[in-house]
């Protein structure tokens, strides 16, 4: 299965794809997370990408492109992936489609996390990561057992540098411009489910999985 999140910033799309990427044996494609490795070891794309990423800004789409095209072509991707943070505008919705329908592929369904702005700052603000395994956390919503500790890999949690109020007024503002649009976009191809995500975390991945069983079962038909 190739299944794409779409959704606000701290929507939960993370969170959801990796538990989903778990249960589903499939590979979690972060566009966040491979931009904040490239940060992290100081590379060229990395050092161009963080200028943008510090701003609450999309990075380029050529950057981003190129990026993308070398993640989804590894073989843990081969069997079905979960696209999280990744389209974020119409050009790039549009090059996966190209991408994948070059492989003779194509996405299956899009989940829309849809929530108030109210609880994405609330999320955004209370956020940890884990530096070690990238596991998320929150102070009052999901805390680790030990505090500022990851409980999977016992690595230490950090505030992401973009996760500041001005910051994350930014992302929203870009998110509203730029990505909802690709609501409509997929929801023409017939690909969208439209899912409330302000539940507990466990609650919003039960009703994915069934929908995913729902969509298995018309495949069947
Ligand atoms: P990216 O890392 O993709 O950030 P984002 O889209 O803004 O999304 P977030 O990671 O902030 O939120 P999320 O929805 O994953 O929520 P999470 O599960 O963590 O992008 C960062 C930057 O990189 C961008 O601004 C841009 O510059 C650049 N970039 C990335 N991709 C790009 C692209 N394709 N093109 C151009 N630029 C790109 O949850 C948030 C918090 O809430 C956590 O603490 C979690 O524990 C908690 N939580 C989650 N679900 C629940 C729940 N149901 N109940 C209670 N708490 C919950």
């Amino acid at each position: 299965m190739r299944i794409i999140l779409l959704g606000p910033p701290g929507a939960g799309k993370g969170t959801q794809a990796k538990a989903l990427a778990k249960r589903l044996n499939l590979a979690h494609i972060s566009t966040g997370d491979l931009l904040r490795q490239e940060v992290a070891q100081n590379t060229p794309l990395g050092k161009e990408a963080v200028i943008y990423m510090q701003k609450g800004e999309l990075v380029p789409d050529d950057l981003i492109i190129q990026m993308l095209e070398k993640r989804i072509v590894q073989l843990d991707a081969q069997a079905g992936f979960i696209l999280d943070g990744y389209p974020r505008n119409l050009a790039q919705a549009k090059k996966l489609d190209q991408i994948l329908n070059n492989m003779n592929k194509s996405i299956d369904l899009v989940f829309y996390l849809d929530t108030t702005e109210k609880v994405i700052i609330q999320r955004l603000s209370g956020r940890l990561v884990c530096k070690n395994c990238g596991a998320n956390f929150h102070l009052t919503n999901m805390p680790p057992k030990k505090d500022r500790i990851c409980d999977f890999c016992g690595g230490q949690l950090y505030q992401r540098e973009d996760d500041k109020e001005q910051t994350i007024k930014k992302r929203l503002l870009v998110y509203y411009q730029e990505t909802a649009s690709l609501i409509d976009y997929y929801q023409q191809q017939k690909k969208l489910v439209h899912l409330s995500a302000d539940e507990e975390a466990e609650l919003v991945l039960e009703k994915i999985i069934q929908k995913i069983e729902t969509y298995h079962d018309s495949l069947k038909i």
